[in-house]
């Protein structure tokens, strides 16, 4: 409720502005909401290079929405459900999605550095594998997530948390885990190929990492 007293407070101070209202301001929770329930659910909502920044979305049915190239930076996504959504190049720098629902979804180059993705589930039951190729994940906190098959190729995981996530058969090839905290993972029969693992942690692993998943 704080935060969208605070986006009130934003939108009406913009409009006492003697200048016109930017363009590029943030769109508040109030607006976008009364847009959602506008849409039916599986229509592409365009929000593509939209500024939500600092917006509150928490709990909000974010499904198959285009947020290509967005502003999502420091929004509350907390238990949104963004299945099968495209995060394409977004910025969701220090954002919070814990608890939310990413199955499917498409992060491909998306910047996500120091977001929290606590407890996230990226697994779809219908094989649809979520896409992170080439995302920035820095310092970004994963713990408890569940990723099945993760496609995680090139990412920058650097400073990472991931402790007890399953990882069971990701992607992690080229990925760079520099530092990251891997304890606790599931990483059967994951591709770690020509990853960077310089000083990663890998305590308490359910099950052994073979040679054959790390060698180029
Ligand atoms: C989006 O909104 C933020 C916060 O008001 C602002 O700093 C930023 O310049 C805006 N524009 C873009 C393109 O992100
Ligand atoms: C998004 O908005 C923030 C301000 O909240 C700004 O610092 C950042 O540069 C913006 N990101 C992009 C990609 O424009
Ligand atoms: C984010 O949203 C959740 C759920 O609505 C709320 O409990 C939490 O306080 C919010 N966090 C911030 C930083 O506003």
């Amino acid at each position: 409720e704080g935060v969208n007293i605070r986006g009130k407070i934003k939108l009406d101070s913009c409009f006492q502005n003697t200048q016109p209202p930017n363009d590029h301001s943030p769109i508040s929770r109030k607006e976008f909401v009364r847009f959602l329930l506008a849409t039916p659910t599986k229509s592409e909502l365009r929000c593509q290079g939209l500024n939500f920044s600092g917006a509150d979305l928490s709990r909000l049915d974010l499904r198959y929405i285009n947020f290509k190239m967005a502003n999502l930076s420091r929004c509350n996504l907390t238990q949104a459900n963004l299945c099968c959504s495209n995060l394409e190049r977004a910025d969701l720098s220090g954002a919070n999605l814990d608890s939310g629902n990413l199955q499917g979804v498409k992060m491909l180059c998306s910047n996500a550095e120091g977001a929290s993705l606590r407890g996230c589930n990226f697994e779809d039951p219908s094989g649809l594998k979520a896409n992170l190729e080439g995302a920035n994940l820095k310092g970004v906190d994963m713990e408890g997530s569940q990723m099945t098959g993760i496609n995680l190729r090139v990412a920058t995981l650097k400073n990472a948390k991931l402790k007890n996530c399953n990882l069971r058969g990701a992607t992690l090839a080229g990925t760079d885990l520099e530092n990251c905290d891997l304890s606790g993972c599931d990483l059967q029969e994951a591709n770690l190929r020509g990853s960077n693992v310089k000083g990663a942690i890998f305590e308490e692993m359910l099950t052994p990492l073979h040679m054959s998943q790390s060698v180029r």
